[in-house]
């Protein structure tokens, strides 16, 4: 496995991949990774050669967010990649993908407007533009994505559709910890207590997706259901509860189409999001 960190680099390496004919899967990430990225990069090995991106994308951040303190451990990183069968990693700093005189962005319009679009109004914006620019750079057959993110994804599938990227993204399962608790880098910041109150999360995630497989059709008695169960958790406030349109996130009132019904919600100071979808109409 190698790393670099410039473009020209990757650029190089892909180039010759090509020539050979081989295929090209791409995981972006930003790093501190665990099972959930690592279960991108293995279903990624369906190509040729799999590139894991490691890039802490400020964009992405608002200003009283947690880019100063989100986790970073890039030997930590090397190794799960390695496990997990990738090929190169790319891994650039902020000024080799942010020049002095940046000013062009990536904007999905109503998709980003929901969700956590209203709670971070311009994380979406950061997002799109940055793997823009690593679909560029790489230039990947197919890119792959974690459903824990579901609004991030469907954003994502709207922009290659739109702007005709050639790219073919693929949507993998959540990856939980035994006891329900969606992996996320952002776990590392909980305390004990804080991390036993999480639970709450995907304990309303499954008990409104026992609904909905049971047959209910409201959305309001589903949702005031997974509210319940997380306000009785003294540790935790919500930012949303909500089912939408898994097409345009809009919300809904009536399951009467392909759902996606998200959570999320402040443990302490550390924001967890957690969803369920429902497909079968
Ligand atoms: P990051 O949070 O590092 O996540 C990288 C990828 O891993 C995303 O596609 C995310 O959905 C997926 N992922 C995270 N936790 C997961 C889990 N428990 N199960 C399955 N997949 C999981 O998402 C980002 O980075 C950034 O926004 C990025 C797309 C890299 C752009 O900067």
């Amino acid at each position: 496995m190698t790393v670099v960190n410039t473009i020209s680099e990757v650029r190089k390496i892909v180039k010759q991949w090509k020539r050979e004919g081989m295929t090209v899967g791409l995981v972006p990430t930003m790093g501190y990774l665990h099972e959930g990225h690592q279960s991108l990069i293995r279903a990624a090995c369906e190509n040729d050669k799999v590139v894991v991106s490691i890039f802490l994308n400020p964009m992405q951040f608002g200003p009283d967010e947690d880019l100063a303190s989100y986790p970073r451990d890039i030997q930590r990183d090397k190794t799960k990649c390695m496990e997990a069968g990738a090929d190169l990693i790319f891994a650039p700093d902020p000024e080799e993908m942010y020049c002095d005189n940046f000013q062009s962005y990536v904007d999905v319009d109503l998709l980003t407007k929901e969700l956590c679009g209203l709670t971070r109004p311009c994380h979406f914006r950061g997002v799109c533009t940055v793997v823009t620019k690593l679909f560029n750079i790489v230039t990947p057959d197919r890119a792959y994505f974690g459903q824990k993110d579901a609004q991030q994804l469907a954003v994502i599938k709207r922009m290659t559709e739109d702007l005709n990227m050639d790219i073919e993204i693929i949507g993998c399962p959540i990856v939980r910890e035994k006891d329900g608790l969606a992996k996320s880098s952002r776990n590392t910041y909980l305390s004990d207590e804080e991390r036993k109150a999480a639970l709450v999360l995907s304990q309303a995630v499954k008990l409104g997706e026992n609904m909905v497989n049971n047959g209910e059709k409201d959305c309001e008695k589903v949702i005031s259901a997974m509210t319940d169960i997380i306000n009785s958790e003294p540790l935790a406030r919500i930012d949303y509860v909500k089912i939408t349109s898994l097409l345009t996130m809009q919300q809904v009132k009536h399951i009467d189409e392909p759902v996606l019904a998200a959570v999320a919600v402040y443990i302490g100071r550390t924001r967890l999001i957690d969803n369920f979808s429902f497909n079968q109409i």
